[in-house]
């Protein structure tokens, strides 16, 4: 019989996984199955060398996740949208950090000129960061360094995009303690670099984005 023994393997892995936690403490699936609070919203890159949990030493209950190639934060994206009014408006995080990657393939292509397929729909919300921001990035010679930036300003529009947000914007008008943060993860160091995007309020937004809630 053939057997796939990666897939062997990660059953196996989840059996000694669970041995160990029950080991440490054995109510500790009891507990996490009662309620989930995490503090944080984590948006991702889908690519597999970011682990959300793992590099910033989360356990089970403090990191709702969502991720996609590129950490994107798009406004027709009803997955991303129903992520984020859930994490703001009912387990109610303090915290969001957008994390890209240097070394990010969808940032990449986005620079570049092929096509590869379908995805070209969605690499072209990146295409916007750099039309937005090719002054810098032109001037910028060498290749590497070009992209290790197009990865930050990236980062930091798609904060600008979760604050643009009307779920956001309500949050804070309603002075929900919610703050947004940009990261970059580096693939070949393991550390993270907050880019200290800051933005807190509507106001920090173009005024044309600033939205004006009807009092209820
Ligand atoms: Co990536």
């Amino acid at each position: 019989m053939k057997h796939n023994d990666f897939y062997k393997k990660i059953l196996d892995n989840n059996k000694a996984w669970v041995e160990e936690k029950l080991a440490i403490n054995p109510s500790y699936f009891k507990r996490l199955s009662e309620n989930q609070t995490p503090p944080l919203l984590w948006i991702g890159c889908s690519d597999s060398r970011v682990p959300a949990n793992e590099i910033i030493g989360a356990e089970p209950g403090d990191v709702f996740v969502h991720r996609n190639i590129a950490n994107m934060v798009i406004h027709s994206d009803m997955n991303m949208l129903s992520v984020l009014d859930y994490a703001v408006n009912i387990l109610k995080v303090k915290n969001i950090i957008v994390c890209g990657h240097y070394g990010c393939g969808g940032i990449l292509a986005a620079m570049k000129n092929e096509s590869y397929g379908l995805i070209d729909n969605w690499i072209r919300h990146i295409k916007t960061v750099y039309r937005l921001h090719h002054v810098e990035l032109n001037q910028i010679e060498s290749e590497t360094e070009r992209f290790n930036r197009f990865v930050e300003l990236n980062v930091q529009e798609q904060v600008y995009d979760l604050a643009k947000t009307s779920i956001v914007q309500q949050a804070w008008t309603q002075k929900q303690e919610l703050s947004i943060h940009g990261w970059v993860y580096g693939l070949n160091s393991g550390y993270v670099t907050d880019l200290q995007v800051n933005v807190t309020s509507n106001q920090d937004l173009d005024e044309v984005y600033q939205l004006k809630f009807k009092k209820l």
